[in-house]
């Protein structure tokens, strides 16, 4: 898994029963952040490759690679991870984002703020497979969630992140247990 920050979808993963996987690696873009101390009280191994040690992106980007690489994961999860990856990675595994908006709308890295302004009455999240271009692939699930009158960025967030969770297991449990297959656009889902 890949992080970058508070990681309560990390934790939902690790609180889950009958993943049919385990989580064998948290990685993270910087130091410090509250998911790795989820990953360590869980007793999973870490990895920090700061962004800001490296003078390039690429250099970065193949340092993390080499790490995750070496844990030998069969499956890549971007759990609030809020850097953009290189080909290689979708060249090397699945990987599955959560991201707070009903894609294709807001995608980025300001989706919550981005409705906000927008003025929309609905949004959601969503979790779907990776693919080179950002916020794009095909998608494995969403949810609805109201904007309320007067809702605040952190409020919603809140409200969204309740969403993801159950979405981000549901979605990781499904393809472990081999149910997901990706069909051009469309994620079917094996009964
Ligand atoms: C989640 O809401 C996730 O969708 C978002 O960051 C949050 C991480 O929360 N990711 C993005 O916005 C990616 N563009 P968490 O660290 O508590 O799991």
């Amino acid at each position: 898994m890949l992080v970058s920050g508070s990681g309560t979808n990390l934790q939902a993963l690790l609180d889950a029963d009958d993943l049919g996987g385990e989580v064998v690696l948290v990685g993270a873009d910087r130091h410090g952040v509250r998911a790795l101390e989820r990953a360590m009280s869980a007793g999973v191994d870490t990895a920090v490759v700061a962004f800001a040690d490296y003078d390039d992106r690429d250099a970065w980007d193949a340092a993390l690679h080499v790490r995750v690489a070496a844990a030998e994961p069969d499956l890549v999860v971007l759990a609030g991870f809020m850097r953009i990856l290189a080909s290689r990675w979708v060249r090397s595994w699945p990987l599955l984002n959560t991201h707070p908006a009903l894609l294709p709308a807001f995608p980025g890295a300001h989706a919550i703020p981005d409705a906000l302004d927008h003025g929309v009455k609905v949004t959601g999240a969503t979790v779907h497979y990776v693919v080179e271009e950002v916020d794009a692939g095909p998608i494995v699930a969403q949810e609805a969630v109201p904007v309320l009158p007067d809702d605040t960025a952190e409020a919603l967030h809140e409200r969204l992140k309740m969403v993801e969770h159950r979405l981000l297991v549901d979605a990781v449990r499904l393809h472990c247990r081999g149910r997901l297959a990706v069909d051009g656009r469309h994620v079917r889902i094996a009964s």
